[in-house]
This record gives C-alpha cells, sequence and structure tokens, in this order.
C-alpha cells in the first residue's frame, strides 16, 4: 500500500453529508443546492449533436495523443483566447486531450515528482481545489499551503514561501480563475511565479478550468502561456495549462479537456498516459472539436452567470461579506458566525445547502482560511439563486 494513502482526506462532500446527517429542511420547502460546483446550464446541441453523430467510432480504439483534428482545434482556440503568436502552439508537440481536467491534475504530480530527491514539495493555494494535496501526497511530496484569506485579495502571496521552501519544490498548482475564491492572478504575478519556476526548476500546473467564467467581457483572466509568450519563453518552459469544457461549455458529463505547455512535459506525459490508460473516445474528441470551435455558446453562458451574480451579490451584499468575484461561478463570502453552524442551521430552516469554507482549507500555518467563510456555486436557474439568496438574507435576519 501507498505509504500516504492514510493521508488522503475526507472529500468536503462526504463532511458535509456527516454535518447535515439527522437534520431534515423543513417540509414544504425545496431543497436549493449551492455545493457543487457541476454546471447546470443545457449542454448546447452543437456538443450532443456531434456526441450523437459519432457514436459509431465506438468500433475504433481511440489514441492516447487524440486527432490531430482535436488538437488543432485546441491550438487555434488557445492562440485567439490568448492572443498568442500565429504557429506559436504547435497541435503534434504542446497539446494533448485530457478526460477532463481533475483526472489530468491527479496524474502530472506522479510522473513530475522526483521521490529520490530530498523531501519533495509541491506548492497549492489554501483553500483548494482538494485534488491538489491528495496528487502532491501519493506522488510522494510534501503539501506546502500559500494561504489565500482577505488580506492578500484571496490571491496566494507566494512572497511568503520560504526560500527554504522553493529549493525544495518539484510542482506548484496554481489556480486561475480560483476554486473557491474567484480571484485572478495578473499577469505580473503570473510572470514573477514563472520566474521563480525558471530560479528553482520547478513546474507550473496551471489549473484554468474556470478561465471562461468571467464577468467582465472586456478582461478575459490572463493565462500562462500568454504570459510566457510575451516573455520571450516562445517553448512554455516550465508550463502546463489545464482547461476543461466542463464548465465553459456546460459539459461536465463529457469528460473533456486539455493539457498544453511545454513540448518536452508534454511528450512525456503522453508517455505516462499510454500506460495509464486514459484516452480519450472518439466520439468526445469530435464533441470537443464542436465545442472549441464555438464562442457564441460561452458568451450566452458567461451572460447568464453575470445576470446571476449581479442579482445574488444585490441581494446579499447589504448583510453579508460578498462581492461580485472576478471569475469563476462561486461566491466566496466572508461571515461573522463558525461555518459549519452556519451551514447547518441554513440546510435546516431554510433549505438551503452551502459548502463551510473550512472544509476546502487546511490550518497549515495557525489557522484554517477557509473558516469562516462560505462557498456558494450559482450553478443553479436564476430564480433558484435569487430565491436562495432572499433565504439567506432571511436567516442572516433572523439568527
Ligand atoms: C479548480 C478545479 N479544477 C479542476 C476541476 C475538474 O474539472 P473537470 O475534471 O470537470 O475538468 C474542478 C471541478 O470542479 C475545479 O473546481
Amino acid at each position: 500500500m501507498n505509504q500516504a494513502f492514510p493521508r488522503l482526506q475526507t472529500y468536503p462532500f462526504e463532511k458535509l453529508a456527516a454535518l447535515r446527517a439527522g437534520i431534515e429542511p423543513p417540509a414544504g420547502r425545496t431543497l436549493i443546492d449551492l455545493t457543487i460546483g457541476e454546471p447546470k446550464h443545457p449542454t448546447p446541441q452543437l456538443i450532443t449533436a456531434a456526441l450523437a453523430a459519432n457514436l459509431a467510432a465506438t468500433a475504433r480504439y481511440p489514441t492516447t495523443a487524440g486527432g490531430m483534428d482535436l488538437r488543432a482545434s485546441v491550438a487555434a482556440w488557445l492562440t485567439r483566447r490568448y492572443r498568442l503568436p500565429p504557429a506559436l502552439v504547435d497541435p503534434a508537440r504542446h497539446v494533448i486531450p485530457v478526460n477532463g481536467t481533475r483526472e489530468a491534475l491527479f496524474a502530472v504530480a506522479q510522473l513530475l515528482i522526483d521521490r529520490t530527491r530530498e523531501r519533495p514539495v509541491v506548492v497549492m493555494p489554501n483553500p483548494c481545489y482538494q485534488v491538489y494535496e491528495g496528487a502532491a501526497l501519493l506522488a510522494g511530496a510534501e503539501p506546502w499551503y500559500v494561504d489565500c484569506t482577505a488580506a492578500t485579495a484571496y490571491l496566494p502571496d507566494y512572497d511568503s514561501v520560504p526560500e527554504s521552501v522553493w529549493a525544495r519544490c518539484q510542482l506548484v498548482y496554481a489556480c486561475s480563475p480560483g476554486n473557491p475564491t474567484g480571484s485572478v492572478l495578473g499577469a505580473g504575478a503570473l510572470a514573477r511565479l514563472l520566474e521563480r519556476a525558471e530560479r528553482h526548476g520547478f513546474v507550473i500546473a496551471a489549473d484554468e478550468c474556470y478561465a471562461e467564467i468571467y464577468l467582465d467581457e472586456r478582461a478575459p483572466p490572463p493565462g500562462l502561456l500568454e504570459v510566457a509568450a510575451a516573455a520571450g519563453n516562445d517553448g512554455f518552459r516550465h508550463c502546463l495549462v489545464f482547461h476543461s469544457l466542463s464548465k465553459r461549455s456546460n459539459a461536465p458529463g463529457l469528460r473533456s479537456g486539455f493539457v498544453a505547455g511545454e513540448a518536452r512535459l508534454v511528450q512525456d506525459f503522453l508517455r505516462y498516459r499510454t500506460y495509464h490508460g486514459c484516452a480519450m473516445p472518439l466520439y468526445v474528441q469530435a464533441a470537443s472539436i464542436a465545442a472549441w470551435n464555438d464562442e457564441e455558446h460561452v458568451r450566452a453562458n458567461r451572460a447568464i452567470y453575470r445576470r446571476k451574480f449581479d442579482a445574488v451579490v444585490g441581494i446579499l451584499a447589504p448583510v453579508l461579506g460578498v462581492s461580485r468575484p472576478a471569475a469563476g461561478f462561486y461566491l466566496w463570502a466572508a461571515i461573522a458566525a463558525d461555518d459549519q453552524d452556519f451551514a447547518r442551521e441554513l440546510y435546516a430552516h431554510e433549505a438551503v445547502a452551502v459548502l463551510p469554507g473550512s472544509y476546502l482549507g487546511r490550518a497549515a500555518h495557525g489557522s484554517n482560511p477557509g473558516a469562516r467563510h462560505l462557498r456558494m456555486a450559482l450553478v443553479a436557474g436564476e430564480e433558484q439563486c435569487i430565491e436562495a439568496a432572499e433565504r439567506i438574507r432571511h436567516h442572516l435576519g433572523s439568527r
């Protein structure tokens, strides 16, 4: 047995189930669930149609590298989205498909961590997407948690990481736009992280799976490849970016994303994945091409989130520490109460389910930066989100 296995933490949703055990929401009230980050807007027809039209491909094995048509669509999308010089992203060398970013974010640590070097470290934000932590532990590394608090605008302060930790760091998970905080690492912060990567020789795994859900149409969040190219790092040295259709295209069940970056890393990851056995089915590839080639449904999707954020923040901002996030579909709310107590009460009295922030953070440096926060995923329909906000406001008033 892998020695780190017992160190894997319970998943937040299991903790939530335990918190609510034996409690029934009030009879006659429909439960509104804001806990899970699963997009609920319908998957666009152009994706389901492409999927259906290609089902006969079940008769063939896909390759792990994916078809060149898919990789070319991804390279073209990256070039458009991040205004990269034409032909900088080579579909044959810089891009591979993955079955959603979750499996790839996990697997990449298993490839990259060299356990024979002294006490390997993986740096990650705190609070964060728990897969980073499990990936680091099972790869034989120690997680180093960089707290994201109100004092740092909910961004990781990389200057707080001691030099002795950077010296042992082999991998950094950077999540921008952030889950759960919705904060975005600016181009300057990404550039400084890249300089550190050059100095210390670690790889940056930039989880950009929320990159397409942003609130200001004129200010899309910057990406790591864009910052690398602007710094003259045309070969994307030290960079791997992870993108997904789950949030961008409301297709979490399609299990489709890609990894792009430094050719050597991508080719090594491809070799690793060949053994791992995680080729993307051909019908999923066809549906993914349709999705990456279309922007209209993505703009329409953003407009729906924008309306929901405007309405919900309008209701909650006067009574709760919330504001519109830069990006993503979460509200990360500061509360003046214990987050578990608050989540339990809200469930019991108002039939609204939210995630206690402490479940997403670790008390690594004295206190848990997720404590006294709630994560609310605005994934349900607009009316439901508004109803949930009104119930939360009512609960705060009656507390
Ligand atoms: C920060 C973050 N990264 C990665 C993922 C994985 O998404 P998928 O595997 O659907 O691409 C999620 C899903 O919620 C997430 O919140």
